[in-house]
């Protein structure tokens, strides 16, 4: 029998997936916001893909460089275990970690973890090819679907991983509910390695997030298309421009686009109706950029201990790999 790449996570895939309870709710408020998941559907994934490789994006080429360099001492400490990882996308980075984890256990499992189906799919297939020995399993749904499913299909000793600085997009209240339920997944002596980026001058960070090549603003505006072909909407792309901010004092990039024109909005398979008056903006990201000694309290006040802690030369990003007393 061939193994199924994927398991989708959720029974009622479509409705629950697809209800959009949240955009609802974020675009009656005030201002109007949209969780970053929506970036991610197929074009938004490769959208973010070129992200990944533009000149001024540092953090995906800096986070591959760390590990890189520490992939095989991560594995000498942590020993085999489950590898899962949280929004996996195309899990290139990843492939370091797995070629470690190779060298010190014959057999090995993979599970990646991803909104995005089509960008899953194509990966954990070629993954497959490159790693026969690593048993590679994805799992198609939200985090939070998957820390669910994690909770009550506990099979071996775990490492969880959350690369990419992704804990960014949440805010600080956000980020505390995941971490509990980061913490509800493990059991004592299991790990998590976290990926964050680190605070650094305005100038840096807003050039990462308004790129010279425009790939961000369409990352950004195809949360719009998105929108509009998964709950029937008719949003008016050309309408709205991209804005990326670092706000100093909450130490976050913030990401809105903003209506250039009144305009009216109808999603229809959620039966709303929204008024954009010129001018008006929706956030549509934050990613916080952080400090370690900050984020090692915080994991320790979830029971997780930092085991090391690795940056690259500049300081620019942090990984952290801690462990549940
Ligand atoms: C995938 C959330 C880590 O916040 O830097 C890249 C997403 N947004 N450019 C980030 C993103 C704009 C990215 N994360």
């Amino acid at each position: 029998m061939i193994a199924q790449p994927l398991t989708v996570l959720d029974h009622h895939y479509q409705e629950l997936r697809d209800d959009g309870e949240d955009v609802i709710k974020g675009l009656s408020k005030n201002p109007k916001t949209l969780s970053p998941k929506y970036f991610y559907d197929d074009h938004g994934s490769q959208l973010f893909e070129k992200i990944c490789e533009l000149p001024e994006y540092y953090p995906t080429r800096t986070e591959a460089w760390i590990l890189q360099q520490y992939a095989d001492e991560i594995a000498t400490i942590t020993n085999c275990c489950e590898l899962i990882e949280l929004g996996s996308g195309s899990s290139t980075k990843t492939q370091a970690l797995l070629d470690a984890y190779q060298k010190i256990a014959d057999s090995c499992r993979y599970l990646p973890i991803d909104v995005s189906g089509g960008i899953l799919k194509t990966s954990v297939l070629q993954l497959q090819e490159k790693y026969p020995d690593i048993d590679i399993h994805g799992l198609l749904g939200t985090y939070e679907q998957a820390l669910v499913h994690l909770e009550s299909n506990y099979l071996q000793s775990r490492m969880l991983f959350f690369l990419g600085s992704s804990l960014g997009n949440f805010n600080p209240e956000e980020c505390d509910i995941f971490l509990n339920q980061v913490s509800r997944t493990l059991q004592t002596g299991d790990y998590f390695l976290l990926g964050v980026d680190l605070q650094k001058p305005k100038d840096i960070l807003e050039a990462a997030y308004n790129d010279s090549q425009g790939v961000t603003a369409a990352f950004n505006l195809n949360m719009l298309s998105h929108l509009n072909w998964r709950f029937q909407g008719d949003f008016d792309i050309n309408l709205f421009k991209h804005q990326a901010i670092y706000n100093q004092v909450d130490n976050q990039i913030e990401m809105y686009l903003h209506c250039q024109k009144n305009h009216l909005v109808s999603l229809e398979a959620l039966d709303l109706k929204v008024s954009f008056e010129e001018g008006e903006s929706i956030l549509t990201e934050i990613s916080r950029k952080f400090d370690l000694a900050t984020m090692e309290k915080q994991l320790q006040s979830k029971g997780l201990k930092t085991v090391k802690t690795w940056t690259d030369e500049k300081g620019w990003f942090g990984l952290i790999l801690c462990q549940l007393k």
